[in-house]
């Protein structure tokens, strides 16, 4: 088999392959991004959209992501810690930064001479943010999360005008936004979800009548964007169809969106097993006659799910390879689908669904979980290889960013 050209000069756009670096890497297409926002932005909206770039942006890359985000039209970022927030200001973003999850005390002045907003969900919260803001000489942004139903983070209905209230009287601290987070929206049944508006609504009235200017007032993930009609809702908080991926099987993107990240690998070398032979620890697979193998260079420490051994495939020059026997931390095997497969040759293990290689969501459905923590589990070994026009124009090595 030919083996395709692996020049960054090489043809831009799906078929572009690096030259450089480990074999084993990710693409992120940050025209895809940047689309998928805008997609949300006129088709649902008009609205304006907080990126959610929390978990190194899916996976995709927090840095990168945030400012295509952020160029796209994005008012703010969301992020679940505070050191996820303090990466972006270390790579230079100024975009307002949402923590979304509860921080520790010992984290608010950190997060204030960051400049990023925390989330309040306790009066208990505000005297250390409070004196944070004090000391550092400013005044520190916060959100207040209302839990209408998730029984997750979050500050019960009955108590957010007086949590307001004292946040107001707190002085170096300033109210930004309300939100609340929905627990089914993705669901069959968006029963609950109405429940959960409603409640927040509420809260929202029960703040304008007691004279409080709620700020930004926010409650739909994807699955709520792209499925409810949420009265007056005019931000929005988008996280996995940020990355043109389905919050469910069973939930439709609008049309234009379309999935940013492929995982892809190289064949390492090929090999014949002779009949009898076994594959892999546990020797779960044992060949019935002779059989070319293909060994690529990826394993569950790379985010392949070991729970794909004997039931996933990859595609290797556009035929599927069923894995054989189990998925190692650093390699698997995968059955060759002709005999011209070469060590070099380009193999897909999961992506877009534009060719045979699975998509995120068959990897999920075949270790029994959801693309949220696939795609999220690709770990900071792999690089992250960015395409605009098809194009590379910067690539992620653990932690470092390096612009071509
Ligand atoms: C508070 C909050 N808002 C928004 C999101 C984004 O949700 P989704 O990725 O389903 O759009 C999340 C993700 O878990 C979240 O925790």
């Amino acid at each position: 088999m030919a083996t395709q050209s692996t020049g960054t000069a090489a043809a831009a756009g799906p078929d572009w392959w690096p030259d450089a670096g480990r074999a084993t890497h990710a693409t992120v297409d940050l025209d895809a991004i940047r689309g998928n926002l805008d997609v949300v932005r006129r088709a649902v909206g008009p609205v304006r959209v907080i990126a959610v770039v929390k978990a190194n942006a899916y996976g995709h890359g927090a840095v990168m992501v945030a400012e295509t985000a952020v160029a796209a039209g994005a008012t703010m970022l969301a992020v679940a810690t505070v050191d996820e927030g303090i990466e972006l200001r270390d790579a230079g973003i100024e975009a307002p930064v949402l923590v979304l999850g509860p921080a520790g005390q010992s984290e608010s002045g950190d997060a204030i001479r960051h400049r990023l907003t925390l989330t309040l969900a306790a009066t208990e919260q505000i005297d250390a943010i409070a004196t944070a803001a004090t000391s550092a000489g400013v005044r520190a942004d916060v959100q207040v999360k209302v839990d209408t139903g998730m029984r997750r983070y979050g500050a019960a209905p009955g108590d957010v005008v007086d949590l307001c209230r004292r946040i107001d009287a707190a002085g170096a601290v300033r109210l930004t936004g309300v939100f609340t987070h929905f627990a089914d929206a993705d669901g069959p049944d968006l029963g609950f979800t109405a429940d959960q508006i409603d409640r927040f609504q509420s809260v929202v009235d029960a703040l304008h009548d007691a004279g409080i200017d709620p700020g930004l007032v926010h409650c739909s993930n994807t699955a709520g964007t792209v499925r409810l009609s949420v009265p007056g809702q005019r931000v929005v908080r988008l996280g996995i169809g940020l990355y043109g991926l389905r919050p469910d099987d069973t939930v439709p993107l609008p049309d234009g969106m379309r999935p940013a990240l492929t995982l892809r690998t190289r064949v390492a070398q090929v090999r014949t097993l002779a009949p009898g032979d076994t594959v892999s620890y546990g020797r779960t697979y044992t060949a019935t006659g002779p059989e070319n193998v293909a060994l690529l260079p990826i394993g569950y420490a790379d985010g392949l799910r070991r729970g794909l051994s004997g039931k996933g495939w990859v595609a290797i020059a556009g035929q599927r390879a069923p894995i054989r026997g189990r998925v190692c931390m650093d390699q698997t095997v995968v059955a060759c689908p002709g005999t011209d497969v070469a060590s070099g040759d380009p193999v897909v293990v999961f992506g877009d669904g534009t060719g045979p290689g699975p998509t995120l969501a068959d990897v999920a459905t075949l270790t029994g979980t959801i693309n949220y923590e696939i795609v999220t589990g690709i770990s900071h070994r792999v690089p992250r290889w960015y395409l605009r026009e098809g194009r590379p124009v910067a690539v992620l090595r653990g932690s470092r960013l390096v612009r071509l």
